[in-house]
């Protein structure tokens, strides 16, 4: 079986066709898919894709990019009462974005760390967006990070020495489609180093669609490609590479 441990289907780019995508991901061994939000709206969305779909498991939180819409009044309960839920397995996706600034640094960093900070007193693992920002996420996860609550740097696209920082400090790295890309240059080096049991593969779609249906609408079926680059460059069997990182995931995200 393989786990997609990223897709948005609840995006509305799947309005159309949502059962379409989420049956051809099962009938291509895709057993189970990790559906986070990114703002309040999505994460609704996304607890209720899980409670109807027995493959779907949510993610709950506030991505850097929505951090100045983070309303303490109502999200800090919010997020609570749904890490309750049974198909609530993350908090996530929350991290810091400095390439698109939609939200201010600083108001990104207090709710960065709000929500790991909640994910830990709620005992989930978190899912962590980070992009072009190495030094405060560092900082802010040397502080607050729990590797005993767990967490994933989603679609890992950084250098191997920032993947050893984060393997240091607990995390798993998740790889996505740019590893298929012929312009891949550092994702090959950290597929290579990166041990075994802390590698999870994901679509993140609708985005990041691999080779070679690159340009077009990404979907979970496609994490199987993910996953056949993974195994050509570790030497190994997909069959391996499959068992492996969907053990890794129901570990971390403690899937039923
Ligand atoms: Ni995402």
């Amino acid at each position: 079986m393989l786990i997609d441990s990223h897709a948005h289907i609840d995006d509305e780019k799947f309005d159309e066709d949502r059962q379409a995508v989420i049956q051809r991901a099962l009938d291509s061994g895709v057993g189970k898919i990790v559906n986070p939000g990114a703002d309040e709206a999505s994460s609704r969305r996304a607890v209720l894709l899980a409670e109807n779909h027995d493959c779907i498991y949510a993610a709950v939180g506030i991505h850097p990019h929505d951090a100045k819409s983070y309303d303490e009044n109502s999200h800090d309960q919010m997020l609570k009462d749904w890490a309750k839920k049974e198909k609530v397995v993350a908090i996530g996706e929350i991290g810091l974005d400095y390439h698109y600034d939609l939200s201010p640094r600083d108001v990104q960093k207090a709710v960065f760390i709000k929500q790991i900070e909640l994910a830990k007193a709620v005992g989930l693992p978190i899912i962590i967006h980070n992009r072009e920002s190495m030094a405060d996420m560092e900082a802010i996860l040397k502080d607050h990070f729990s590797a005993t609550n767990g967490g994933v740097m989603h679609s890992y696209s950084g250098s191997v020495e920032m993947a050893k920082v984060f393997l240091d400090m607990g995390l798993y790295l998740s790889i996505s489609g740019p590893v298929t890309f012929k312009n891949a240059r550092k994702l090959p080096d950290v597929v290579k180093m990166l041990p075994l049991d802390r590698m999870l593969v994901e679509t993140d779609s609708p985005y990041l669609t691999p080779t070679p249906h690159r340009g077009k609408r990404n979907e979970p079926a496609y994490v199987r490609l993910v996953a056949e680059e993974v195994a050509r460059i570790k030497g190994m069997a997909l069959e391996e590479v499959e068992e492996i990182t969907a053990q890794n995931a129901i570990r971390l995200f403690n899937l039923k």
